[in-house]
């Protein structure tokens, strides 16, 4: 028996430290739509798709998913939505009138809502994409619609070049590795990278980024103080650059909008967090 009686739920672990719950407060509050969302963390010895089932069989309306079942939860729902089936990978899901579950995912169009709302990029920009995991792949479907050219790199340039592979029938992207690389100018860099050290990113970004103060510098990474990613390229001569803030606000607005039909106010609730900063 499911042991919350929640109706939207949070999925993931860890997930102590999630933004989740406050945002869809907001978003409630804002739209007037009651909507009670709280975080289930799954433990290393429970079956995430048992516990996904459950729930949409008890009292379960609708779910987010984060790390790390993201790719699990792509083979749960009856229909997947054709952004989630290009990303092979889910955040979102809801249970339908005819009790079918639909899986979608917003990362991506989370990710481009942000980058617009704070002008960081414009169709036929040059993106370089740090980093080839889920949460690279979530985005780039994206990134190349609007359209852009990518270029990404990773420490293992194999997985970069995989994610060529999966996308370069939809659109310019190519795998590169930074060793055999000359400066270059790109109008964005985006990181989508889980490693945390600042002394890392000299391995990226020296070689490579050519004119630092004129180049938008994004990390999908959030948190309170500024992220290594942001604080590598401060020191370096970046003038442009933000968290992935928003693009957490943006996803769960999209989620919304699949829950509710309601797209809330995504910048009023960005600045309500942007106040917990210590850095801007
Ligand atoms: P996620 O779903 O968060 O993207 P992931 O699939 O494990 O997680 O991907 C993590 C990304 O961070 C990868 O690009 C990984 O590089 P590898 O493909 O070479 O593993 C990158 N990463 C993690 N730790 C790193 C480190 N210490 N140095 C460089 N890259 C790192």
């Amino acid at each position: 028996m499911f042991k919350s009686n929640t109706p939207y739920l949070l999925f993931g672990n860890p997930i102590h430290q999630s933004k989740s719950p406050i945002i869809y407060q907001l978003f409630s509050k804002d739209t007037n739509i009651h909507l009670k969302y709280d975080t289930y963390c799954i433990k290393s010895d429970d079956s995430f798709s048992k516990i996904i089932i459950d729930f949409f069989n008890h009292q379960g309306k609708g779910a987010n998913i984060t790390v790390p079942f993201k790719e699990q939860a792509y083979f749960l729902p009856n229909i997947l939505t054709e952004r989630a089936k290009i990303s092979h990978s889910i955040n979102v899901l809801k249970k339908l009138h005819d009790n079918k579950i639909l899986g979608d995912n917003t990362d991506g169009v989370g990710c481009l809502y942000d980058l617009k709302r704070l002008n960081f990029i414009h169709t036929e920009n040059k993106i370089l994409l740090i980093g080839a995991g889920g949460a690279a792949r979530g985005i780039i479907p994206s990134l190349l619609s609007l359209p852009c050219s990518i270029d990404i790199v990773n420490r293992t340039f194999e997985r970069a070049k995989k994610l060529e592979n999966l996308f370069k029938n939809i659109g310019n992207i190519r795998a590169i590795d930074v060793s055999s690389l000359k400066k270059l100018n790109y109008h964005l860099v985006i990181n989508a990278t889980s490693f945390e050290k600042n002394e890392n990113f000299d391995f990226f970004l020296s070689n490579i980024i050519l004119y630092p103060a004129r180049t938008f510098f994004y990390d999908i990474c959030y948190c309170d103080n500024i992220t290594p990613f942001l604080f590598w390229c401060k020191n370096n001569g970046a003038i442009y650059y933000s968290d992935g803030i928003g693009m957490l606000v943006s996803q769960a607005a999209y989620s919304f909008y699949l829950w509710n039909n309601i797209f809330p106010k995504v910048d009023k609730i960005i600045q309500i967090l942007n106040k917990k900063k210590k850095y801007l």
